[in-house]
Protein backbone atom coordinates (compact mmCIF):
# COMPACT_ATOMS: atom_id res chain seq x y z
CA UNK A 1 0.00 0.00 0.00
CA UNK A 2 3.05 2.30 0.99
CA UNK A 3 4.47 1.60 -2.65
CA UNK A 4 1.08 2.97 -4.29
CA UNK A 5 1.25 6.02 -2.71
CA UNK A 6 4.86 6.52 -2.92
CA UNK A 7 4.47 5.85 -6.91
CA UNK A 8 1.72 8.12 -6.80
CA UNK A 9 2.99 11.61 -5.25
CA UNK A 10 6.65 10.51 -7.85
CA UNK A 11 3.83 10.63 -10.40
CA UNK A 12 2.34 14.41 -9.15
CA UNK A 13 6.05 15.51 -8.25
CA UNK A 14 6.78 14.38 -12.20
CA UNK A 15 3.92 16.38 -13.55
CA UNK A 16 3.88 19.31 -11.55
CA UNK A 17 7.73 19.38 -12.64
CA UNK A 18 7.16 19.04 -16.22
CA UNK A 19 7.63 22.84 -17.99
CA UNK A 20 6.25 21.73 -21.31
CA UNK A 21 4.17 19.15 -23.27
CA UNK A 22 7.30 16.73 -24.56
CA UNK A 23 7.99 16.41 -20.71
CA UNK A 24 4.84 15.89 -19.40
CA UNK A 25 3.77 13.16 -22.43
CA UNK A 26 7.25 11.90 -21.34
CA UNK A 27 5.51 11.70 -17.69
CA UNK A 28 2.30 9.91 -19.00
CA UNK A 29 4.30 7.11 -20.93
CA UNK A 30 6.64 6.70 -17.71
CA UNK A 31 3.24 6.11 -15.09
CA UNK A 32 0.32 5.63 -17.43
CA UNK A 33 1.81 3.97 -20.49
CA UNK A 34 1.03 0.15 -20.63
CA UNK A 35 4.52 -0.74 -19.34
CA UNK A 36 4.40 2.39 -16.92
CA UNK A 37 4.78 2.46 -13.04
CA UNK A 38 0.74 1.89 -12.13
CA UNK A 39 0.61 -0.67 -14.53
CA UNK A 40 3.44 -2.85 -12.80
CA UNK A 41 1.22 -1.89 -9.94
CA UNK A 42 -1.62 -3.63 -10.98
CA UNK A 43 0.38 -6.89 -12.18
CA UNK A 44 2.10 -6.88 -8.50
CA UNK A 45 -1.68 -7.55 -7.51
CA UNK A 46 -1.43 -10.89 -8.77
CA UNK A 47 0.53 -11.92 -5.97
CA UNK A 48 -1.44 -11.15 -3.32
CA UNK A 49 -3.61 -12.89 -1.01
CA UNK A 50 -7.16 -12.86 -1.77
CA UNK A 51 -8.34 -10.67 0.76
CA UNK A 52 -6.08 -8.26 0.31
CA UNK A 53 -6.62 -7.80 -3.55
CA UNK A 54 -9.95 -5.65 -3.49
CA UNK A 55 -8.39 -2.94 -0.97
CA UNK A 56 -5.03 -2.88 -3.15
CA UNK A 57 -6.89 -2.72 -6.60
CA UNK A 58 -8.84 0.09 -5.19
CA UNK A 59 -6.18 2.20 -4.10
CA UNK A 60 -4.35 1.38 -7.45
CA UNK A 61 -7.34 2.91 -9.19
CA UNK A 62 -7.64 5.77 -6.98
CA UNK A 63 -4.23 6.37 -7.98
CA UNK A 64 -4.63 5.91 -11.59
CA UNK A 65 -7.35 8.37 -11.51
CA UNK A 66 -5.42 11.31 -9.54
CA UNK A 67 -2.31 11.09 -11.53
CA UNK A 68 -4.84 11.36 -14.61
CA UNK A 69 -6.43 14.35 -13.21
CA UNK A 70 -3.33 15.82 -12.85
CA UNK A 71 -1.97 15.35 -15.94
CA UNK A 72 -4.99 16.38 -17.76
CA UNK A 73 -5.25 20.26 -15.73
CA UNK A 74 -1.46 20.16 -16.00
CA UNK A 75 -1.79 19.67 -19.97
CA UNK A 76 -4.20 22.50 -20.06
CA UNK A 77 -2.39 25.08 -18.61
CA UNK A 78 1.07 24.23 -20.32
CA UNK A 79 -1.48 24.26 -23.28
CA UNK A 80 -2.14 27.49 -22.63
CA UNK A 81 1.10 28.60 -21.88
CA UNK A 82 2.02 27.28 -25.43
CA UNK A 83 -0.58 29.04 -27.21
CA UNK A 84 0.18 32.38 -25.44
CA UNK A 85 4.02 32.34 -26.42
CA UNK A 86 3.30 31.41 -29.90
CA UNK A 87 0.77 34.68 -29.99
CA UNK A 88 3.94 36.52 -28.83
CA UNK A 89 6.36 35.26 -30.86
CA UNK A 90 4.29 35.06 -34.51
CA UNK A 91 2.58 38.54 -33.84
CA UNK A 92 2.66 40.91 -36.81
CA UNK A 93 4.40 43.86 -36.97
CA UNK A 94 1.84 46.02 -39.29
CA UNK A 95 4.14 49.10 -38.60
CA UNK A 96 6.92 47.50 -40.69
CA UNK A 97 7.04 48.10 -44.36
CA UNK A 98 5.49 46.46 -46.85
CA UNK A 99 6.79 44.76 -49.72
CA UNK A 100 6.26 46.57 -52.77
CA UNK A 101 3.87 45.18 -55.79
CA UNK A 102 4.01 46.96 -58.47
CA UNK A 103 1.36 46.25 -61.42
CA UNK A 104 2.09 45.14 -64.60
CA UNK A 105 1.06 47.48 -68.29
CA UNK A 106 -0.26 46.19 -71.01
CA UNK A 107 1.74 45.61 -73.79
CA UNK A 108 2.76 47.32 -76.40
CA UNK A 109 1.61 44.97 -78.70
CA UNK A 110 -1.39 43.88 -77.06
CA UNK A 111 -2.26 48.39 -77.05
CA UNK A 112 -1.72 48.41 -81.11
CA UNK A 113 -3.95 44.79 -81.32
CA UNK A 114 -6.71 46.44 -79.44
CA UNK A 115 -6.27 49.98 -80.64
CA UNK A 116 -7.44 48.52 -84.19
CA UNK A 117 -10.11 45.77 -82.68
CA UNK A 118 -11.34 48.96 -81.22
CA UNK A 119 -11.09 51.25 -85.05
CA UNK A 120 -12.76 48.13 -87.13
CA UNK A 121 -15.53 47.14 -84.51
CA UNK A 122 -16.64 50.79 -84.52
CA UNK A 123 -16.83 50.39 -88.70
CA UNK A 124 -18.66 47.12 -88.09
CA UNK A 125 -16.26 44.82 -88.81
CA UNK A 126 -16.09 41.42 -86.48
CA UNK A 127 -12.33 40.07 -85.28
CA UNK A 128 -12.22 36.48 -85.94
CA UNK A 129 -9.65 34.03 -84.23
CA UNK A 130 -7.82 30.91 -86.17
CA UNK A 131 -4.99 28.52 -85.14
CA UNK A 132 -1.26 29.30 -84.66
CA UNK A 133 -0.43 25.68 -86.09
CA UNK A 134 -2.00 25.32 -89.93
CA UNK A 135 -2.89 23.20 -92.11
CA UNK A 136 -0.87 24.19 -94.96
CA UNK A 137 -4.21 23.92 -97.08
CA UNK A 138 -5.32 27.55 -95.35
CA UNK A 139 -1.98 28.93 -95.14
CA UNK A 140 -1.14 27.84 -98.65
CA UNK A 141 -3.02 26.10 -100.69
CA UNK A 142 -6.49 28.29 -100.84
CA UNK A 143 -3.98 31.46 -100.68
CA UNK A 144 -3.75 30.82 -104.58
CA UNK A 145 0.02 29.19 -103.54
CA UNK A 146 0.06 25.65 -105.22
CA UNK A 147 2.84 22.96 -103.83
CA UNK A 148 6.32 23.76 -105.85
CA UNK A 149 4.88 27.70 -106.39
CA UNK A 150 7.99 30.12 -106.21
CA UNK A 151 6.26 32.27 -103.99
CA UNK A 152 6.43 29.68 -101.41
CA UNK A 153 10.01 30.75 -100.58
CA UNK A 154 8.59 34.53 -100.01
CA UNK A 155 7.93 33.26 -96.66
CA UNK A 156 10.51 30.81 -94.89
CA UNK A 157 8.17 28.46 -93.40
CA UNK A 158 8.57 25.96 -89.64
CA UNK A 159 7.16 22.64 -90.80
CA UNK A 160 5.45 20.48 -88.31
CA UNK A 161 4.86 17.76 -90.81
CA UNK A 162 4.35 18.18 -94.76
CA UNK A 163 0.98 19.44 -94.05
CA UNK A 164 1.22 21.03 -91.23
CA UNK A 165 2.83 24.48 -90.22
CA UNK A 166 3.02 27.36 -88.04
CA UNK A 167 1.53 29.87 -89.78
CA UNK A 168 3.19 32.37 -91.68
CA UNK A 169 0.61 34.83 -92.08
CA UNK A 170 -2.35 35.74 -91.14
CA UNK A 171 -3.90 35.63 -94.32
CA UNK A 172 -4.63 31.77 -93.35
CA UNK A 173 -7.16 33.03 -91.15
CA UNK A 174 -9.10 34.96 -94.03
CA UNK A 175 -9.06 31.72 -96.16
CA UNK A 176 -10.83 29.85 -93.12
CA UNK A 177 -13.39 32.87 -92.85
CA UNK A 178 -13.82 32.71 -96.47
CA UNK A 179 -14.46 28.88 -96.99
CA UNK A 180 -16.85 29.44 -93.59
CA UNK A 181 -19.04 31.90 -95.18
CA UNK A 182 -19.74 29.27 -97.95
CA UNK A 183 -20.23 32.43 -100.39
CA UNK A 184 -22.79 34.20 -98.64
CA UNK A 185 -21.52 38.09 -98.67
CA UNK A 186 -20.60 40.19 -96.73
CA UNK A 187 -17.64 40.00 -95.05
CA UNK A 188 -16.17 42.49 -92.99
CA UNK A 189 -13.76 41.23 -90.62
CA UNK A 190 -9.92 41.48 -89.20
CA UNK A 191 -8.08 38.77 -87.88
CA UNK A 192 -5.34 39.55 -85.57
CA UNK A 193 -2.53 36.74 -84.49
CA UNK A 194 1.14 35.58 -84.22
CA UNK A 195 2.39 34.42 -87.06
CA UNK A 196 6.03 32.87 -87.60
CA UNK A 197 8.86 32.80 -90.44
CA UNK A 198 12.04 31.12 -90.42
CA UNK A 199 14.36 34.37 -89.97
CA UNK A 200 17.47 34.73 -88.04
CA UNK A 201 16.28 37.51 -85.23
CA UNK A 202 17.80 41.11 -85.40
CA UNK A 203 17.13 44.57 -84.64
CA UNK A 204 14.41 44.26 -87.39
CA UNK A 205 13.29 40.67 -87.87
CA UNK A 206 12.05 38.10 -85.35
CA UNK A 207 10.75 34.33 -85.87
CA UNK A 208 7.55 35.17 -84.57
CA UNK A 209 5.91 38.43 -85.01
CA UNK A 210 2.16 39.80 -84.95
CA UNK A 211 0.15 40.66 -87.91
CA UNK A 212 -3.17 41.68 -88.44
CA UNK A 213 -5.28 41.01 -91.47
CA UNK A 214 -8.23 43.23 -92.71
CA UNK A 215 -10.56 41.35 -95.30
CA UNK A 216 -14.17 42.86 -96.80
CA UNK A 217 -15.95 41.10 -99.54
CA UNK A 218 -18.88 41.88 -101.13
CA UNK A 219 -20.68 43.65 -104.08
CA UNK A 220 -18.93 46.42 -105.70
CA UNK A 221 -16.05 46.37 -103.18
CA UNK A 222 -13.31 48.51 -105.42
CA UNK A 223 -9.88 49.47 -104.71
CA UNK A 224 -10.90 53.05 -103.75
CA UNK A 225 -12.71 50.91 -100.85
CA UNK A 226 -9.62 49.77 -99.86
CA UNK A 227 -7.98 53.09 -99.87
CA UNK A 228 -10.32 54.59 -97.90
CA UNK A 229 -10.20 52.16 -95.08
CA UNK A 230 -6.31 52.10 -95.00
CA UNK A 231 -6.33 56.06 -95.15
CA UNK A 232 -8.88 56.38 -91.90
CA UNK A 233 -7.13 53.85 -90.43
CA UNK A 234 -3.75 55.77 -91.13
CA UNK A 235 -4.89 58.99 -89.16
CA UNK A 236 -6.40 56.84 -86.74
CA UNK A 237 -3.39 55.10 -85.51
CA UNK A 238 -0.42 57.70 -86.45
CA UNK A 239 -2.14 61.23 -85.98
CA UNK A 240 -4.61 63.06 -87.93
CA UNK A 241 -3.48 65.20 -91.56
CA UNK A 242 -1.53 61.74 -92.72
CA UNK A 243 -1.94 60.84 -96.08
CA UNK A 244 -1.12 57.13 -97.85
CA UNK A 245 0.20 55.65 -101.40
CA UNK A 246 -0.15 52.90 -103.06
CA UNK A 247 2.75 51.38 -104.77
CA UNK A 248 2.41 48.17 -107.22
CA UNK A 249 3.47 44.74 -105.53
CA UNK A 250 2.79 41.18 -105.57
CA UNK A 251 0.98 38.86 -103.71
CA UNK A 252 -0.34 35.61 -105.02
CA UNK A 253 -3.71 35.83 -102.98
CA UNK A 254 -4.50 39.51 -104.13
CA UNK A 255 -4.46 41.28 -108.07
CA UNK A 256 -3.70 43.62 -108.01
CA UNK A 257 -1.75 43.91 -105.30
CA UNK A 258 0.03 46.99 -103.33
CA UNK A 259 2.36 47.84 -101.20
CA UNK A 260 1.00 50.65 -98.76
CA UNK A 261 2.95 54.20 -97.66
CA UNK A 262 2.17 56.39 -95.08
CA UNK A 263 3.11 59.98 -95.34
CA UNK A 264 6.02 60.34 -92.49
CA UNK A 265 3.81 60.94 -88.88
CA UNK A 266 7.61 62.30 -87.96
CA UNK A 267 8.68 65.16 -90.07
CA UNK A 268 5.44 64.98 -92.05
CA UNK A 269 6.27 64.09 -95.39
CA UNK A 270 9.35 66.68 -95.41
CA UNK A 271 11.68 63.69 -94.95
CA UNK A 272 13.64 62.54 -91.93
CA UNK A 273 15.58 59.98 -90.57
CA UNK A 274 12.81 58.01 -89.39
CA UNK A 275 11.24 57.86 -93.29
CA UNK A 276 15.30 58.18 -94.58
CA UNK A 277 14.75 61.30 -96.48
CA UNK A 278 11.92 60.03 -98.71
CA UNK A 279 8.31 61.85 -96.80
CA UNK A 280 7.06 57.83 -96.82
CA UNK A 281 7.02 55.27 -94.63
CA UNK A 282 6.32 51.78 -95.66
CA UNK A 283 3.37 49.94 -93.45
CA UNK A 284 1.82 47.30 -94.77
CA UNK A 285 0.91 44.80 -98.13
CA UNK A 286 -2.48 44.99 -99.39
CA UNK A 287 -4.82 44.10 -102.45
CA UNK A 288 -8.17 43.44 -104.23
CA UNK A 289 -8.52 39.81 -103.17
CA UNK A 290 -7.58 37.47 -106.19
CA UNK A 291 -10.58 36.48 -108.71
CA UNK A 292 -9.47 32.82 -108.39
CA UNK A 293 -8.93 32.75 -104.14
CA UNK A 294 -12.71 33.99 -104.22
CA UNK A 295 -13.35 31.03 -106.60
CA UNK A 296 -11.15 28.28 -104.58
CA UNK A 297 -13.71 29.45 -101.83
CA UNK A 298 -16.85 29.23 -102.78
CA UNK A 299 -17.25 32.68 -104.59
CA UNK A 300 -18.43 33.62 -108.00
CA UNK A 301 -16.15 36.58 -108.67
CA UNK A 302 -18.28 38.00 -111.54
CA UNK A 303 -20.84 38.96 -108.58
CA UNK A 304 -18.56 39.56 -105.85
CA UNK A 305 -15.01 41.23 -105.22
CA UNK A 306 -13.42 42.18 -101.99
CA UNK A 307 -10.17 44.02 -100.17
CA UNK A 308 -7.56 42.46 -97.93
CA UNK A 309 -5.08 43.53 -96.53
CA UNK A 310 -2.40 42.52 -94.04
CA UNK A 311 -0.37 45.06 -91.30
CA UNK A 312 2.72 43.90 -89.01
CA UNK A 313 1.61 45.36 -85.30
CA UNK A 314 5.69 45.46 -84.38
CA UNK A 315 6.28 47.93 -87.09
CA UNK A 316 3.27 50.18 -86.24
CA UNK A 317 4.68 49.96 -82.52
CA UNK A 318 7.81 50.46 -83.41
CA UNK A 319 6.61 54.02 -85.63
CA UNK A 320 4.56 54.98 -82.94
CA UNK A 321 6.60 54.54 -79.75
CA UNK A 322 10.01 55.51 -81.33
CA UNK A 323 11.67 52.00 -80.71
CA UNK A 324 14.57 50.38 -82.60
CA UNK A 325 14.73 46.86 -81.83
CA UNK A 326 11.59 44.55 -82.59
CA UNK A 327 13.18 42.09 -79.87
CA UNK A 328 12.26 44.91 -77.27
CA UNK A 329 8.84 43.40 -77.97
CA UNK A 330 9.90 39.61 -76.75
CA UNK A 331 12.71 39.98 -73.98
CA UNK A 332 10.06 41.64 -71.52
CA UNK A 333 12.45 43.71 -69.81
CA UNK A 334 10.52 45.22 -66.96
CA UNK A 335 12.14 48.43 -67.46
CA UNK A 336 10.83 48.30 -71.62
CA UNK A 337 7.52 47.59 -70.37
CA UNK A 338 7.13 50.19 -67.83
CA UNK A 339 7.23 52.72 -70.40
CA UNK A 340 3.86 52.07 -71.72
CA UNK A 341 1.89 52.25 -68.30
CA UNK A 342 1.40 55.98 -69.36
CA UNK A 343 -0.90 54.97 -72.54
CA UNK A 344 -2.85 51.92 -70.19
N1 LIG B 1 -0.03 38.08 -96.13
C1 LIG B 1 0.81 39.18 -96.55
C2 LIG B 1 2.14 39.11 -95.81
O1 LIG B 1 2.25 38.43 -94.83
C3 LIG B 1 0.16 40.51 -96.28
C4 LIG B 1 -1.09 40.71 -97.06
C5 LIG B 1 -2.30 40.39 -96.52
C6 LIG B 1 -1.05 41.22 -98.36
C7 LIG B 1 -3.47 40.59 -97.25
C8 LIG B 1 -2.19 41.42 -99.08
C9 LIG B 1 -3.39 41.09 -98.51
O2 LIG B 1 3.10 39.73 -96.18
Amino acid sequence: MDKILTVQQEALDAIAAADNLEKLNAVKIRYLGKKGSIQALMSEMKSLPKEEKPAFGQKVNVCKQEVSEALEKRQAVLEEGALAEQLIREKIDITLPGTLKTPGTTHPLLMIQQELEDLFLGMGYKVAEGPEVELDYYNFELANIPKDHPARDMQDTFYIDPNTLLRTHTTAMQMRELEKAEGKTPIKLICPGKVYRRDDDDATHSHQFMQCEGLVVGEHITLTDLKGTLEFMANRMFGEGRTIRFRPSYFPFTEPSVEVDVSCPFCNGKGCSVCKGSGWIEILGAGMVHPHVLEMNGFDPEKCSGFAFGVGLERVAMLKYGIDDIRNFYTNDARFLKMFDRFD
